[in-house]
């Protein structure tokens, strides 16, 4: 594949954040964005890499009426001896893949998805910081264009990607968040579109992330649509509940992101000797193991969350403090083995990281 890249001249080039761990989370964009064209008839066309700027998109695409949007994240590291390395980035083609045939859209090749943000990320190796806890974080996108306004699938696509250099998502770093247990609105149902990375599912959730925080709390933590009784997801990252050795994070049942950091924390912690299942896992069950003592801690998982201890569940009026508010050694444990692979600093005997 013949990706075209136009460079800019260098005095265009944005000059770097000063202090990397004062990043936060996607405020800050390189110089350089990925664009292929989906037409009708042509497959995919005009690979490039071209100065990051807005947009032109007819107003009647259908991605801005109908939501024909997916997207995934993935982060590029500073590896030893400046190698760049991706974490699985394979995992995050094919899940794109998979949303795309669930939103009638024209599938990203697994080729065309790593060809494009391999040579993006190695135009812009610069952009990638390497104070601890920092990443390029890489956001791959798909939308629905064309020039229609009735209800079908767009008949052309853009695929883009653009790149963020980060630090941790949560305000509060590498310490606990607090989650509110959400039992009004609910996030997806079996059957819809829980599953699949898509906009809409993050849209749907911000009313009750602005109530929750209001009240102080950093997120909430979504109960199943049917019986609103069983842990689902919190949006940003999937779940898990340690009871001492054993890990218990919520099945995919349809209605919860199948996360890559979800199933690369379920190998890792099986290879050090942990027991971990994949389950319904009720919130009274969880309650009830705060209270007597055996849910010992609980963290969430994502590319962008990485691996981020709860200190405590608000559920009915109560709080919950799990783990007295500190991070627990399980997460502990999980956190540093997990980014010491995807930093390449420890061996990788599970083949995830990719050099570029
Ligand atoms: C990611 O972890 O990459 C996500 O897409 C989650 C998003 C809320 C930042």
């Amino acid at each position: 594949m013949n990706i075209t890249v136009e460079r800019l001249p260098e005095q265009e080039l944005k000059p770097l954040f000063a202090d990397p761990t004062q990043l936060g989370f996607g405020k800050v964009f390189t110089d350089y964005m990925f664009t292929a064209y989906y037409r009708k008839g042509q497959g995919w066309v005009e690979p490039k890499i071209s100065k990051l700027k807005a947009l032109q998109i007819d107003p009647a695409a259908v991605a801005l009426h109908y939501s024909q949007e997916i997207f995934e994240g993935l982060k590029a590291y500073a590896g030893p001896d400046g190698r760049i390395l991706l974490f699985r980035p394979e995992q995050n083609a094919r899940r794109m893949y998979a949303s795309a045939e669930r939103l009638c859209m024209a599938p990203v090749p697994e080729e065309l998805f790593l060809q494009g943000i391999t040579d993006l990320v190695n135009l812009e190796k610069r952009w990638i910081p390497k104070a601890p806890g920092t990443s390029l974080y890489i956001r791959p996108t798909l939308i629905g264009t064309g020039d229609a306004l009735g209800v079908h699938p767009a008949d052309e696509y853009l695929f883009y990607v653009i790149l963020t250099p980060v630090a941790a998502y949560y305000k509060e770093g590498f310490k606990p968040i607090s989650l509110y247990v959400e039992e009004h609105y609910i996030r997806a149902a079996v059957g819809g579109v829980g599953n699949v990375k898509t906009g809409g599912n993050y849209a749907a959730s911000l009313l009750a992330a602005a109530k929750a925080q209001e009240k102080g709390f950093s997120q909430v933590l979504w109960l199943d649509a049917k019986e609103n009784r069983y842990a689902e997801e919190v949006g940003s990252m999937n779940m898990f509940f340690v009871f001492g050795r054993k890990l218990v994070t919520p099945n995919l049942g349809g209605s919860i992101l199948p996360g890559i950091t979800r199933a690369s924390v379920l190998e890792l912690a099986r290879s050090l000797g942990y027991e971990a299942e994949e389950r319904p896992i009720g919130i009274d069950e969880v309650i009830a193991g705060l209270q007597d003592g055996t849910l010992t801690e609980a963290f969430g998982s994502g590319t962008a969350a990485v691996i981020s201890p709860v200190g405590s569940l608000f559920y009915q009026d109560q709080n919950h403090v799990i783990h007295g508010n500190q991070v627990g050694p399980v997460t502990q444990q999980l956190y540093d083995r997990l980014v010491d692979i995807q930093y390449g600093r420890a061996e990788d005997p599970f083949g995830w990281v990719r050099e570029i």
